[in-house]
């Protein structure tokens, strides 16, 4: 591992967008990545709505998110926090897995596989002109050819079990005691996660039948995050700094759009999370109020806040980020600056989104 690489999880093999690994020596270096996204997908049944999306959101930065409607903005942010998880990769928290151990990403988890097993004992015995009957156990198998040859077929059947999706619901004990020791490791209690993780919504979701105060202070006090004394601090401090401590006992009805949305953004502040998730923060917003809530969007930035962005605003996406995601059909298909990205786009995609909407 580099210097520079500051990444606790780094991908050893980048081939073939399925033939990603993640390497087994995490180093967690207290900087760099907060979130790391590892070659997720998402199926929806047949609807393939993430296709192997890998991407790193590093402390302090602020990235924006933008593409076409359906291509799966809103589901990689909602991944990103466990809101929906990937039916296959890994989204890492810190030096921590937050979903589900993925075997496809770690070559020391498929070679505990029956799979894996199996198919080496079958080409060795190919190799070695066995009859395909002849019984031979794997772990005999694998002595009886050189270290060079080895290597070179594990490699073989390794990209073969990835990228045919080859491994089974049931691979026997030793893999099924290998993930759950990587999870024992690595893993991390999902509400403690989510904690860290603060999620703005276009529609605000604030509670309607609670004050705006009950609002905000009620997840902190669920989770035992903080206590009601604390919380309500916390709550008012927040209300007064964008202006709406007068309204901390209305309900939510009684607020505009604009009102609505700096609270529901407060609302996530209250839990002092780490990382801000905004799904497209004003786009239910009546144009008046859009800049109302850009503003303290833009203060949260300037204060250091690491913030991840899905907008449909390409002027706030060019002054506040520093990282422009385009995402067409499930993929990344282009990613850089906002100078870069807005200024000189090369995908055909990205040139004839921006020709709509800029
Ligand atoms: N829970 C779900 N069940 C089934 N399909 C879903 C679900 N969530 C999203 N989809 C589908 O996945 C695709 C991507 O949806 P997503 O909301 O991520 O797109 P988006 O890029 O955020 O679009 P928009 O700009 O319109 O918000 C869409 O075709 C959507 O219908
Ligand atoms: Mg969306």
């Amino acid at each position: 591992m580099t210097e520079d690489n500051v990444s606790p999880i780094t991908t050893d093999v980048v081939m073939p967008k399925d033939v990603v690994y993640v390497s087994e020596d995490i180093v967690n270096t207290g900087i760099g990545v907060i979130i790391d996204v590892k070659n997720i997908y998402k199926y929806f049944g047949n609807l393939k709505v993430l296709n192997g999306i890998s991407c790193s959101i590093g402390k302090g930065e602020k990235v924006a998110i933008i593409g076409p409607s359906g291509s799966g903005k809103s589901t990689l942010l909602r991944c990103m926090n466990l809101l929906e998880e990937p039916t296959y990769g890994e989204v890492w928290l810190d030096a921590s897995v937050m979903t589900p151990v993925d075997p496809y990403l770690h070559k020391s988890i498929l070679v505990k596989s029956n799979t894996y097993k199996k198919r080496m004992v079958e080409e060795i015995k190919t190799m070695l002109g066995k009859d395909e009957k002849d019984k031979l156990k794997y772990d005999d198998a694998v002595n009886l050819i050189d270290k060079t040859s080895l290597e070179n077929l594990s490699e073989k059947v390794l990209i073969e079990i990835k990228s045919g999706d080859k491994l089974k619901k049931s691979e026997g004990a030793e893999f099924k005691k290998a993930v759950k020791d990587y999870k024992t490791r690595y893993g991390i209690n999902i509400n403690k996660a989510r904690q860290r993780v603060g999620m703005v919504f276009q529609h605000f979701n604030l509670f309607n039948n609670l004050t705006i105060l009950q609002n905000m202070i009620l997840s902190p006090i669920q989770l035992k995050l903080k206590t009601k004394e604390e919380a309500t601090n916390k709550a008012l401090k927040l209300l007064e700094r964008i202006g709406l401590l007068d309204k901390k006992d209305e309900y939510p009805s009684k607020l505009s759009g604009g009102q609505k949305q700096r609270v529901a953004i407060a609302r996530a502040l209250v839990m002092d999370p780490e990382v801000m998730l905004f799904d497209e923060p004003t786009s239910a917003l009546d144009p008046e109020m859009v800049g109302e809530v850009l503003s303290l969007i833009k203060d949260l930035a300037n204060e250091g806040m690491t913030m991840v962005i899905v907008t449909h605003e390409m002027g706030f996406a060019r002054e506040v980020a520093n990282r422009v995601l385009f995402l067409d059909g499930g993929n990344i298909v282009e990613e850089n600056t906002p100078e870069e990205l807005f200024g000189n786009p090369k995908n055909e995609r990205l040139k004839d989104f921006l020709s709509k909407v800029l």
